[in-house]
């Protein structure tokens, strides 16, 4: 897969996609993620790419122009562009399963008071990941590109993720390490036992558990 991220601050991703699982999907060509400053494809002095609302109020406004031809430079029949703006359709993890089949995604941060509206005939999707105010869209990127390089085939192992938080509605079940006794808090023996199909159901039982106690909405 493809990931374009239309940013002003590709600086905030050198850590992103240097650590960790990222870094390794990177490195094994399962992702390829290119930061496209669209600053670069302003016409104006000073490579201004923001002006003041029409009509009054606070903040800056991104221009249409050089968002829409850094998306033009880098759009092909494959690419699906998604706008991040709190306005959008609120991102989970059906739709992180439901993008990870796209050859290439176009990702729009926007930033300051946000973007002219017009940006919005130029995309595909808007997506939000949730009810509240960032500085730009270069976290919420992030989260998609994150939650959807995870997905991909070859990055983890899929018993790593099929039993995720989300997948079938269900919350995880609960999980246990070294030491058997931590400060008088032990494993549940059944984990000790040996007995996968014994596992295997108080699993089942523990993700229903789960869900029904912090998640009931998810059963609806
Ligand atoms: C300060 S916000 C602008 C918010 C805009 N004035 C509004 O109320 O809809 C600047 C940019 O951050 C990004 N952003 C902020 N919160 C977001 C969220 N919850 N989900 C996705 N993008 C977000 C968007 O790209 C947005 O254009």
């Amino acid at each position: 897969m493809k990931i374009d991220i239309l940013t002003l601050f590709p600086q905030m991703f050198t850590g992103f996609l240097n650590e960790s699982i990222i870094k390794r999907a990177i490195a094994q060509k399962i992702v390829t993620v290119n930061l496209i400053d669209f600053r670069k494809f302003s016409h104006l002095n000073n490579s201004q790419v923001d002006d003041t609302p029409y009509g009054g109020g606070g903040g800056m406004v991104l221009m249409p122009g050089p968002i829409v031809e850094a998306i033009e430079s880098v759009k092909t029949k494959d690419s699906l562009v998604i706008l991040l703006t709190p306005q959008g359709k609120t991102y989970t993890q059906k739709q992180a399963l439901e993008l990870k089949n796209y050859k290439h995604l176009i990702l729009v941060c926007g930033h300051y008071e946000g973007f002219d509206e017009r940006i919005r005939q130029f995309v595909d999707l808007e997506i939000s990941i949730g009810d509240y105010i960032l500085t730009g869209g270069e976290i919420p990127a992030m989260v998609l590109t994150d939650s959807i390089t995870r997905l991909l085939d070859g990055t983890i192992k899929k018993e790593s993720y099929q039993n995720d938080s989300f997948t079938d509605n269900l919350l995880d079940y609960p999980t246990y390490t070294k030491p058997q006794n931590f400060r008088g808090l032990t494993v549940p023996d059944v984990l000790l036992s040996g007995d996968h199909a014994k596992i295997k159901a108080w699993r089942q039982a523990k993700q229903l558990e789960n869900t029904q106690a912090k998640r009931k909405d998810l059963l609806k």
